[in-house]
């Protein structure tokens, strides 16, 4: 006789998931079919013509590559060798004295979030019981990714809503009680969500803090050259790789070169010397390969070739301040006209906050509002995207967000 099992399926027991925080809303702006609508969600530079542009050191760097390639054939788990070693210059400073001493190493990722994803399961296996502390607040995406890795998380405060600034005082009152075993999430320039960033001073008072304790940094730099310059914005990573014995880098090519969609980064790991680093090494690679094998070749082939070419570089570096001068410009210009179309609420902090992000601090129903009634697109949060903004649409925006707020 057959037995007869019980029909128990694999999947019956998954529950539905809410669209993303951030792409939802962007799938929600694609499908409305208003002529005026403007979409000031997802993190995507745009020119003013709204396109999300191929700069043209990216354009070229990929005619030559294309003209020399002659082989798809694996590259290797670790990625491209070149991108790897040039991207550490560029994040750390050439001759930083962590490079000197070989305490760092890299592999290449998809993307920024491939990076935290990948350093994020090093700690796991390094330290299973890590504390993970993220700003409050910060990406949405933080969370979930970091979770999914297996990581234990928690926040510490960051932004103080009221007065629009980084609240330091609150942040050293909660990492004066850490210690071994806690690893820290930093911005390491322009802020996502809120666009406040820490000051040289209040990076170096933290890099001695955490020294003393024991904490360990684990910076997130998706935005290198898009608040002051390559090096101002990463004075951050580069004090604490000084100061701090062991420190986590996740960075990404997705915003300074524009190169969203080919998922470059990088996952860095600062080790206490050159033979931790070693093995390091082996775990961050290994990782890599549990989790996708191997990185996809051509943003990271793209990168390299501009920046072991000083006439692309130096052209990549022009493009790059002009995306930042129109996004300073722009948070300029937008706060002007809230101030003179009599705005109750003081907005001047949006010129003073950097990146492509500043939460404008609307609550939910208004951000509906915004959406429903005038096909203006943010975050759920409040969060803008300067870069959706441009001389025909900045008027009528500003325009229905005084609206809701009366
Ligand atoms: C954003 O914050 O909008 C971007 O980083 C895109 C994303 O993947 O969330």
């Amino acid at each position: 006789m057959l037995a007869v099992f019980p029909k128990i399926t694999v999947f019956e027991n998954l529950e539905f998931q809410p669209p993303d925080a951030i792409l939802g809303i962007m799938a929600l702006f694609r499908a409305d079919p208003a002529p005026n609508k403007v979409d000031l969600s997802v993190g995507v530079f745009q020119d003013e013509a709204g396109r999300t542009p191929v700069l043209q050191c990216v354009k070229r760097a990929e005619r030559r590559i294309i003209e020399a390639q002659d082989s798809k054939s694996y590259v290797a788990i670790a990625g491209n060798p070149g991108f790897n070693e040039a991207m550490e210059k560029m994040l750390f400073g050439a001759g930083h004295p962590a490079l000197e001493a070989g305490r760092v190493s890299s592999v290449q990722t998809p993307g920024g979030s491939g990076a935290l994803s990948v350093a994020g399961h090093v700690i796991v296996r390094a330290r299973p019981a890590a504390t993970v502390w993220l700003s409050q607040p910060s990406w949405p995406n933080h969370l979930p990714l970091l979770r999914l890795a297996g990581l234990e998380l928690a926040h510490y405060p960051y932004y103080d809503f009221d007065r629009h600034r980084v609240d330091f005082d609150a942040m050293v009152e909660t990492f004066s009680s850490l210690g071994p075993g806690d690893v820290v999430l930093l911005h390491g320039c322009c802020h996502n969500p809120c666009g406040a960033d820490l000051s040289p001073e209040q990076w170096d008072a933290l890099a001695d803090l955490f020294a003393d304790r024991g904490i360990v940094p684990f910076v997130d730099l998706a935005y290198q050259g898009l608040a002051e310059n390559l090096e101002a914005d990463a004075h951050g990573v580069r004090v604490m790789a000084e100061r701090v014995d062991e420190i986590l880098l996740a960075s990404s090519c997705s915003k300074n070169l524009g190169l969203y969609r080919e998922r470059v980064g990088l996952a860095s790991i600062v080790s206490r010397n050159a033979d931790e680093a070693a093995i390091t090494r082996t775990n961050l690679a290994q990782m890599g390969r549990g989790i996708y094998s191997m990185p996809p070749d051509h943003g990271a082939a793209i990168v390299s070739c501009i920046l072991h070419d000083e006439e692309l570089t130096a052209q990549w570096l022009e493009e790059l301040g002009e995306m930042r001068e129109r996004l300073n410009s722009l948070r300029r210009t937008f706060a002007d006209q809230l101030a003179q179309r009599g705005a109750d609420v003081d907005f001047s902090f949006i010129a003073r906050e950097r990146g492509m992000f500043s939460f404008l601090g609307l609550p939910r129903e208004q951000v509906i509002r915004l959406r429903e009634e005038f096909h203006v697109y943010m975050v759920e949060s409040s969060r803008i995207n300067f870069a959706g903004l441009n001389r025909s649409n900045m008027d009528y925006v500003a325009g229905s967000i005084i609206a809701v707020l009366q």
